[in-house]
């Protein structure tokens, strides 16, 4: 923990909070003081999030959503401002990877490309649209969406409709970023490369064969083999970026999609 309280007085609501980098998040933003709202469709791994705020002395608050709902977005969002207040800061982070078509675009049906635009693009929507206006309102706020790497050149590890998910929620954030940064609200984006976390390693398990697992595998190697530092990063680091833009360090940082990526992608 850095010791410092950037977030004291201040709330969060962080989705995707029951694993990996928004779990990371929640328990940084926790630890630098705020009241963090922990969203997931895991409530298992929800309440373990909102265990471990406890432990670190913060209020936390755990609430079941499926963010590619957008009635259940937009009670959980009313459940959350009835609990902790207004929110301050909103950290997209939920998201899932795609398991067909890493080459073949037939290989991916309709109801495949659907829900990953629905979780990866429309969740993030469905949150900005139901958080914004009253951030705009009270002329405060910042919202950090987890894109990556896949939406600023293509995924390694999944398909076209990932990437293209990750590309449109980095549409959606410099569109807003300009809309709203008048009123006092900044939306900005990171893009992280390879992270080590159950999405990436249950990326092996989704093939169906022993062939193609062993193929992913070489492929996660040979990844790994290409970033400039050499190993994949750990869900804090990419939760330290997080935090960064939401807080007044970045107070002069709106609609940057920051590539989080060790230098395996420059631009
Ligand atoms: N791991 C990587 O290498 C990597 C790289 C680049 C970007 N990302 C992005 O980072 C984000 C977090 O991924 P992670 O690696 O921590 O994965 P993870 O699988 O560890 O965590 C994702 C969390 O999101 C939740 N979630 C999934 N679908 C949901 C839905 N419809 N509604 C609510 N919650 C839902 C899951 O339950 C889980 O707790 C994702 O948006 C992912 O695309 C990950």
């Amino acid at each position: 923990m850095s010791g410092s309280r950037r977030f004291e007085k201040r709330v969060a609501l962080v989705t995707g909070a029951a694993s990996g980098i928004g779990k990371a998040t929640a328990l940084k933003l926790a630890g630098e003081g705020a009241a963090v709202a922990v969203v997931d469709r895991d409530a298992e791994g929800a309440e373990a999030t909102r265990k471990e705020i406890d432990g670190l002395g913060a209020r936390g608050f755990a609430t079941v959503c499926d963010v590619s709902r957008s009635a259940e977005v937009a009670a959980a969002a009313s459940a959350v401002e009835r609990e902790l207040g207004p929110v301050d800061v909103l950290a997209n982070v939920a998201g899932i990877g795609d398991p067909a078509g890493f080459d073949r675009i037939e290989e991916i049906d309709d109801a495949g490309w659907d829900r990953i635009l629905a979780v990866n693009l429309s969740g993030p929507f469905y949150w900005c649209r139901a958080l914004l206006p009253g951030m705009a309102e009270r002329g405060r706020g910042a919202v950090v969406n987890v894109s990556s790497l896949a939406g600023r050149w293509k995924s390694a590890n999944a398909g076209v409709s990932y990437s293209s998910s990750k590309a449109g929620l980095l549409g959606l954030t410099r569109h807003l970023a300009v809309a709203y940064g008048r009123r006092g609200v900044r939306v900005n984006a990171i893009c992280p490369g390879g992270v080590d976390t159950p999405m990436i390693r249950s990326a092996a398990a989704l093939e169906r064969s022993a062939e193609a697992e062993a193929a992913l595998r070489e492929r996660l190697d040979a990844y790994r083999y290409f970033m400039p530092i050499q190993r994949l990063s750990t869900p804090e680091e990419q939760a330290a970026a997080v935090a960064f833009l939401a807080s007044e360090d970045a107070s002069y940082i709106n609609g940057v999609s920051l590539d989080t990526n060790g230098g395996l992608y420059v631009a």
